[in-house]
């Protein structure tokens, strides 16, 4: 099997997941007609499955299991040689052709990798190969596989694995990710492999933007080199890790693959860090610690790829059709622990967007005690077959949330989502390209009062005294029925205040904090309306770009010229576009920007105030990573404005500055690219106590 999902894995109804490989062998049929039958069963699930993955990005059922079917195959493949399917899925190593890209035949097969999945496994492997030689152990990057062809010291093509034979053409793409060089200081010719990932703070930064709309880095890394826009790929986060690197035309100087990778360095690619030579009987030791520095790595990891260094024993050793012998992936355990559905509860979100969500007996994942676990969508339920009482597993991967991952006794019946919305009744909808069901009212409880819970929230209008219990009291009580209604509940004080729960003391932290929001500046009027695409990024560059105001905003979105006018700005694409012009023609939208304008919310971003030092001035800086002492880090941008200089959100060749923090991105790259001053953390308070300010 190539490259394997790292999230979002289901098994198929009634799997039995394993720790331990069966044995593909095991009860080979004795006749050719149940043979023949098991092969085609197995071709068509694991074509289904490859396709799942390559093509529709959705995984369903987890490594361990498609490799297990995978070998199975092999096994029967073997054992009934005349049986094969000329087309069969051992021959290829699946596929994510698109229709439309150029397609590309590769100089090189791309081959995959054939899967570990625990040390002795690893270790049989080891012996079998060569026990004196030296191993390259390097960590495996959970992204999209990519290969880039250099002629003349040129890049000439990008191009993804596809079917390994031929893939899709996405040079245009692919110019956009800046760690990939398209003109090298040599005029060599190269094939280098690498895997196109983004870190995990690129990742949420991006994704905080479009409100957490994209499920995982891989996804949206390998989504994004399939774009057909390569403006928007430019606008992404991407990055590459070169591993491996092929020199065609003369007989290769190279003796090992640390050689290879130490040309491929010069040649200015990036390689992925930490990887270590070792005898193959440290390889344990080394697993041990790439484990326990997994979590601090700041990109996505599935494992470990461990690589024979010698290149003439790796030809000696040869290919199969799938993968080469002289290497192996080694998989990380994903955390996973089994627990029981006790029940099931469908939340219906602020969009409409409806979520199973399995209430299990509760565990303890990683720290944390689980009671509840994401069953994703009615796609995934079906895949799993999961039903109340069923023993499943379930998974939590670092940042993500915890999902039920496998099945391991079904339960009583499959659970449906609603055809009805659950808080409203109306009939729920699946729109084109999703698996998702949509509550399509706007009028729905849930969605309003998630929609008012979200304005309240810290990170938004930050309305002391109102969190999730207290907006569904008052909402479910008829005091408020939108936003809105906060500003008029002062109305109904002495009513609160007979409530249980509510005394003088609560009610008056809530109407103070109500009063309060009047103070908030427009930044956060604007994001907390809760609008398709409007959260605070896209807010912030709105108004930074001289969109200012409310009305300045409705201009832009009645009038067809001045909203094109929008695309002009750094990180506003179309789709921003087409969602600022339909959320503010929306007469209901209106209404109630309207009456929150009379229940006098600032409807204007306030102006920048300055200090009479200006040691800034003439600056522009930018920001990237997180910070001890500026939390979130936009206090010590508007420090910088405070005192004269200008901030901007994104580097271009005017920034002078780059103030830099752990898990700073993709703009820490263009910083260096660009010559702009990289200032660290320690740096900047210096030069703000020698300007006499203190923090
Ligand atoms: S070497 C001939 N090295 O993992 C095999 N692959 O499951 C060349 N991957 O298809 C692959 N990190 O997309 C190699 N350090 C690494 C890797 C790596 C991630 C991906 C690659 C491959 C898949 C195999």
């Amino acid at each position: 099997m190539p490259k394997k999902p790292a999230v979002k894995k289901a098994a198929p109804k009634k799997s039995k997941p394993a720790e331990k490989s069966l044995n593909p062998n095991e009860n080979l049929p004795k006749d050719v007609k149940t043979a023949k039958k098991e092969m085609r069963s197995l071709e068509e699930e694991l074509r289904h499955h490859q396709y799942l993955y390559y093509v529709k990005n959705t995984p369903k059922i987890s490594d361990f299991q498609f490799d297990q079917m995978f070998k199975r195959l092999q096994a029967l493949e073997t054992a009934f040689p005349d049986l094969m399917d000329p087309a069969s899925p051992t021959l290829s190593v699946g596929s994510d052709l698109d229709k439309d890209f150029e397609k590309f035949t590769h100089k090189l097969p791309v081959l995959s990798l054939e899967n570990t999945y625990n040390e002795e496994e690893l270790m049989e492997w080891v012996l079998k190969t060569d026990t004196e030689g030296l191993y390259s152990v390097e960590w495996k990057i959970d992204g999209a596989s990519l290969m880039l062809y250099y002629e003349n010291g040129i890049l000439a093509n990008g191009v993804t694995r596809g079917t390994g034979g031929v893939g899709d053409d996405v040079t245009q793409n692919v110019r956009t990710i800046r760690s990939i060089p398209l003109r090298l200081s040599e005029e060599v010719s190269v094939y280098l492999r690498g895997e196109v990932y983004m870190t995990f703070s690129d990742f949420e930064e991006f994704n905080e933007a479009y409100e957490g709309k994209y499920a995982n880095p891989r996804n949206l890394s390998s989504g994004s080199l399939k774009q057909k826009n390569s403006t928007d790929v430019a606008k992404r986060p991407l990055r590459i890790f070169t591993y491996d690197a092929f020199f065609p035309g003369t007989k290769s100087k190279f003796k090992t693959h640390q050689e290879v990778m130490k040309k491929a360095e010069e040649l200015k690619f990036p390689l992925p860090p930490d990887t270590k030579l070792v005898k193959g009987s440290d390889i344990p030791a080394t697993i041990k610690d790439f484990k326990k520095n997994k979590e601090k790595v700041g990109f996505p990891t599935d494992g470990l790829v461990i690589k024979l260094n010698d290149l003439a024993k790796r030809e000696s050793l040869g290919y199969t059709s799938h993968s080469p012998r002289w290497a192996r992936a080694f998989k990380f355990d994903a955390l996973m622990k089994e627990s029981k559905i006790v029940g099931i509860d469908y939340a219906v979100g602020r969009t409409g967007k409806i979520t199973p969500r399995a209430e299990i007996e509760p565990i303890n994942l990683a720290g944390t005690t689980v009671t509840f676990a994401t069953l994703h969508n009615q796609d995934y339920i079906d895949e799993l077959g999961v039903g109340i009482g069923a023993i499943v597993r379930i998974s939590k991967r670092g940042e993500i949330i915890p999902a039920v991952e496998e099945v391991v006794t079904p339960g009583k019946e499959i659970f449906k989502i609603p055809l009805r919305c659950p808080s409203c009744n109306s009939k729920t909808e699946k729109k084109a390209d999703s698996v998702d069901y949509f509550c399509p009212n706007p009028e729905c409880p849930d969605r309003v009062k998630n929609g008012i819970i979200f304005y309240c929230s810290r990170k938004q209008m930050d309305i002391e005294g109102l969190g999730e219990k207290q907006v569904e009291f008052l909402y479910d009580q008829g005091y408020i029925k939108d936003l809105a209604d906060l500003y008029s509940l002062k109305k109904h004080k002495e009513k609160l205040m007979e409530e249980e729960g509510y005394g003088e003391k609560s009610v008056s932290i809530i109407l103070n904090g109500i009063e309060e929001s009047k103070k908030k500046d427009f930044r956060f009027v604007l994001s907390s309306l809760g609008l398709r695409e409007i959260g605070p990024k896209v807010a912030e560059l709105l108004i930074e770009n001289g969109y200012d105001s409310m009305d300045s905003i409705i201009g832009a979105a009645k009038s067809p010229k001045k909203s094109e006018a929008l695309l002009e700005i750094p990180g506003v694409g179309p789709s921003t576009v087409e969602a600022v012009v339909e959320n503010f023609t929306d007469k209901r939208v209106l209404t109630l920007i309207d009456k929150l304008k009379k229940a006098g919310l600032k409807m204007k971003a306030d102006p920048i105030q300055k200090s009479d030092k200006q040691p800034f001035a003439g600056q522009i800086w930018c920001v990237s990573g997180s910070f001890e002492n500026f939390q979130p880090r936009e206090k010590a941008m508007d420090l910088v404005v405070y005192y004269g200089g200008k901030k901007v959100g994104s580097i271009s060749s005017k920034t002078t500055h780059l103030l830099a923090g752990p898990g700073a991105g993709s703009k820490l790259d263009k910083a260096q690219e660009l010559g702009v001053t990289v200032v660290s953390e320690e740096e900047f308070l210096k030069m703000l106590s020698q300007n006499g300010i203190s923090v």
